[in-house]
């Protein structure tokens, strides 16, 4: 067992996880833990490269081509936390021979729950009505406070028609009785648009102008780089909500700020910002924007799931068989 031990594959993970993971990751594999859980930088994993088989990033390791800027790596595997891989330069990975995976499925149904608090909270002033209420501010009920609009009925939008589009359909359209529109890259068959009693339309120039909700599931990157941007913006109903729980760079945020302060659009709420943590200051100033901390897949049993998915993808790599989730 001793020659076994030693040949362990050295695996770096770059943010602290659920302690339970942490422990299989460590009788598994020759694990490096970043204690400082702090975010690395592009220096940290040109050296990293060089020393692991491993690295199991999150969304806040930038891996664009200046951290894979190295002629040759050690490492074969980037083992992502986390099933957004925009942050990962996959073309730059795939030149040095390092495959990528991620961590789908688990998270789906509590990044739709968020998306769904999202949209309840800003669609009944819930941040603004909290906000109030600790400032001292609330001086009793009255028909005319904090009136909002009515979410039950109404028509939502999304776009991305993937596993947390679904996921958000299904509350929506069972829930609430919201009519479902779709917009997404591929065509999606009948019968899963029918499940939903969903229409899916070609474009989201289409589907702005129907739509009372928006909700966000596509992937980040440079192809969806500011995907709703000033002249979509004008395109959604005047009172219409928009809710972000895919990327950030998704929305031009100094336009998303405009619409909201000459009230072109309801409101909004997001879970993710562009260059995040740093929030836009012009953010700070909308009212009618929910924003929370990037909490999509933030339940117990969800960070667990997906430290698990990660664990099963290194096994199943190191023991010579394809990941499930080999995104690249
Ligand atoms: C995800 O899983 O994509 C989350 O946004 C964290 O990366």
């Amino acid at each position: 067992t001793m020659s076994v031990r030693n040949n362990r594959p050295r695996v770096l993970v770059t943010r602290r996880w659920p302690q339970s993971v942490e422990t299989e990751l460590a009788e598994r594999f020759d694990t490096v833990f970043n204690i400082e859980d702090k975010a690395m930088s592009a220096a940290d994993f040109r050296d990293a490269l060089g020393h692991f088989d491993a690295i199991l990033p999150t969304v806040t390791d930038g891996l664009g081509p200046d951290a894979l800027n190295v002629p040759q790596a050690r490492t074969r595997l980037l083992a992502n936390y986390g099933v957004g891989f925009s942050h990962i330069d996959t073309d730059a990975a795939k030149r040095l021979g390092i495959a990528v995976t991620n961590t789908p499925d688990v998270l789906s149904e509590c990044t739709a729950d968020l998306a769904m608090t999202l949209m309840l909270m800003v669609a009944r002033r819930a941040g603004e009505g909290e906000r109030e209420l600790r400032a001292g501010a609330w001086t009793g009920w009255r028909p005319t406070h904090l009136v909002g609009a009515k979410v039950t009925g109404k028509v939502l939008g999304i776009v991305g028609f993937g596993r947390i589009g679904r996921a958000m359909a299904r509350r929506a359209h069972f829930g609430f009785g919201m009519k479902i529109v779709v917009q997404n890259r591929s065509k999606i068959a009948q019968e899963v648009l029918d499940r939903f009693d969903a229409e899916q339309v070609d474009s989201i120039d289409e589907l702005l102008p129907q739509c009372d909700f928006v909700s966000l599931h596509c992937p980040g990157g440079a192809a969806n780089r500011h995907l709703i941007n000033a002249r979509r913006l004008d395109l959604m109903k005047r009172g219409a909500f928009l809710i972000n729980t895919a990327r950030g760079e998704v929305i031009d945020e100094q336009a998303l700020a405009q619409a909201l302060m000459f009230d072109c659009i309801g409101g909004a709420a997001l879970d993710v910002f562009d260059g995040e943590p740093r929030i836009a200051p012009v953010l700070l100033d909308c009212d009618n924007l929910v924003m929370l901390p990037h909490l999509g897949s933030a339940t117990e049993e969800t960070r667990t799931a997906m430290g698990r998915r990660v664990v099963d993808n290194l096994v199943d790599f190191f023991e010579g068989r394809e990941p499930g989730d080999r995104v690249a």
